[in-house]
Order: structure tokens, then sequence, then C-alpha cells
């Protein structure tokens, strides 16, 4: 597949790169992100590692998959925060709208994974 091999080389590039680990459940209630917006809990939105966050990220939308890239349990997101403290490299945080598209509405969990995504360079 092209994007697959796309990919594959942007592993060498550092273009674009594909993340593999848990997603946890971001509750902002409105707070400011660090993008400059309030994320609502609603929308479909995610904070992404300080380790990879950067401002220029801010904006773009990603698409977040449960397993690997050809799972058919995804769901797009827009980058809206840096993730500082609850993530390590590689991890990300997923409002509760998206949360739920992966874990199924009315789930108790909290973290979800592996998950895998990748990151515009
Ligand atoms: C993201 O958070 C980390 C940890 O607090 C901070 O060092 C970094 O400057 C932040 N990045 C941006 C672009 O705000």
């Amino acid at each position: 597949m092209l994007f697959k091999s796309i990919a594959s080389l942007a592993a060498f590039a550092v273009a674009a790169i594909a993340l593999e680990d848990s997603a946890h459940l971001f509750l902002p209630d409105g707070a400011l992100g660090a993008c400059g917006e309030p994320v609502l809990d609603t929308e479909f939105a995610a904070a992404i590692s300080s380790v990879d966050f950067s401002l220029s990220l801010c904006g773009q939308t990603i698409t977040v998959f449960l397993g690997d890239e050809t799972s058919s349990t995804k769901v797009d997101v827009v980058i809206k925060d840096n993730c500082t403290l609850a993530c390590h490299k590689n991890q990300i945080e997923l409002t509760q709208a998206a949360f739920d598209v992966l874990v199924g509405v009315g789930s108790p969990d909290q973290t979800v994974g592996p998950v895998t995504y990748n990151l515009p360079a």
C-alpha cells in the first residue's frame, strides 16, 4: 500500500513517524490546550506526548487506530494539546468522544492499546 511504503521510508527520513503505544482518556472539560484553544470533552481531539509535541502539530488531524493501521476501529482527531505529566514518549491522550470510539460508549476503561498513529512532519 502506498501509505505504508511512504511510512516505512519515512522512518529513515524522519518525515512521518508511526507511533505505537497506549491511549489515555483525556478530560480537559473546556480547559485551554497548549495550542491556545479550549478543548471540549465532546470534540474529537488529542494531546500528544510532550516528547513529540510541537506547536506545528496544532490543528493537524491524525487517525488513531486500535491495533495497527489495518484496523477498522479508528478515529480521526485534531491535535490540540501537549500531554506533559500523563504521557511518556509515544503515548497519546484522547478526549471522551474520541476515546469512546475505540473502547465503546460507557466503557469504564481509561486506557486503551496498543494504538497506532502517525505524526505529520
Ligand atoms: C510541552 O510540555 C513540555 C513539558 O511541560 C514543555 O517542556 C514543552 O515546552 C511543551 N511544548 C510546547 C511546544 O509547548
